[in-house]
């Protein structure tokens, strides 16, 4: 029998047994290319769960250190940290406070886990701002480009000095990897590596993250400065060719399922590492659709990550860092 059409072509011929199947497979995921978010809250004792984000907590300190201890024995190859303090003000002194909560718990991460695991910092101001937006305000409101800066120039130093091993900008201000990279060379860290949210879009999909981290803007939104979906792959060009201009030695695309051509352009046109955030609304459509036993939740967890890889991912954020890790230990 021939199929119609086409003599001899029938693809089915590699698909026909899990065996095959494996032999024949082109990506491949492994636990060091992955990174999981951590959240560490100021003045608890005690593990926060996080109701739109089912297995995902706000640790303390000694909870942070135990979760790490696990990503390491799972072979995750990186951590990512958020600090929730609990004093917020308008220019988010908690951010550079080298006694704030994320200094105190980075250099317990340092001290436990550094050397086994790359341990990195987010490096924003709306964890620690009261009005929740990612850089001071003008009189009139708006988030003042320039003055915040300065603030991510001394963040920067802060977490360099608690012992960062590299640090992730994350709030799309132009300019922000120059004044980072220009700080930390002047303070003695020219060796420090920044991983630059490059392409970081206006998205729905961090809202329960803005639960996580308790850092909703109270007024207005974040679309004056990410970027906006509707506007074409060229300007994540441009915004990563700026950021790699400025000295950036990795670049992120973010959110990563609904932004894949974005990441495959990405992917293509630079040399340094790519990394996509498969960020906390992506793990939440998940979780809710498997709780309610409509998805298969293993399968699609690995057929997003596997998706975002596809695209170009060297490296992936994901809070499923560490199941995922260990079930590729396990063969799965
Ligand atoms: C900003 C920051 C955000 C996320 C990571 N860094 C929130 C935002 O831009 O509103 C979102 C991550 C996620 O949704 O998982 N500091």
């Amino acid at each position: 029998m021939t199929a119609p059409g086409y003599p001899g072509a029938r693809p089915r011929r590699l698909r026909r047994s899990p065996a095959l199947r494996r032999m024949v497979s082109s990506v491949r995921l492994r636990p060091a290319d992955l990174v999981l978010p951590m959240f560490v809250k100021e003045g608890v004792d005690q593990p926060i769960p996080i109701s739109s984000m089912p297995g995902v907590v706000q640790h303390s300190r000694t909870s942070l250190r135990r979760a790490a201890v696990e990503a390491v024995e799972a072979g995750v190859g990186g951590l990512i940290l958020f600090g929730v303090p609990t004093e917020k003000d308008a220019r988010g002194s908690a951010a550079d406070d080298p006694d704030g909560i994320v200094q105190l718990a980075l250099a317990d991460l340092v001290g436990e886990v550094g050397g086994d695991i790359v341990v990195m910092t987010d490096l924003c101001l709306d964890e620690y701002t009261d009005h929740g937006h990612c850089g001071l305000l003008t009189d009139a409101g708006e988030v003042d480009n320039d003055a915040t800066l300065a603030r991510y120039a001394s963040i920067a130093v802060a977490q360099a000095r608690a012992g960062a091993e590299v640090v992730a900008p994350s709030g799309m201000m132009d300019g922000q990897v120059g004044a980072i990279r220009a700080a930390l060379d002047a303070d003695g860290y020219p060796d420090l590596p920044i991983l630059a949210y490059s392409a970081k879009y206006a998205s729905a999909f961090y809202g329960p993250f803005r639960d996580a981290a308790q850092c909703a803007p109270q007024f207005g939104d974040r679309a004056g400065y990410q970027q906006d979906p509707a506007r074409s792959v060229g300007e994540a060009l441009r915004e990563v060719a700026l950021d790699l201009a400025e000295g950036a030695d990795a670049v992120m695309v973010k959110p990563a399922l609904a932004y894949l051509d974005v990441l495959r352009a990405v992917a293509d046109a630079v040399d340094v590492p790519v990394a996509a955030y498969q960020v906390s609304g992506e793990y939440a459509m998940v979780e809710a659709a498997a709780a309610a036993g409509w998805i298969d939740r293993e399968r699609a967890i690995t057929e997003t990550l596997t998706a975002i890889s596809r695209a170009g991912a060297d490296i992936i954020l994901t809070y499923w860092a560490v199941e995922v890790a260990r079930g590729l230990a396990a063969g799965r």
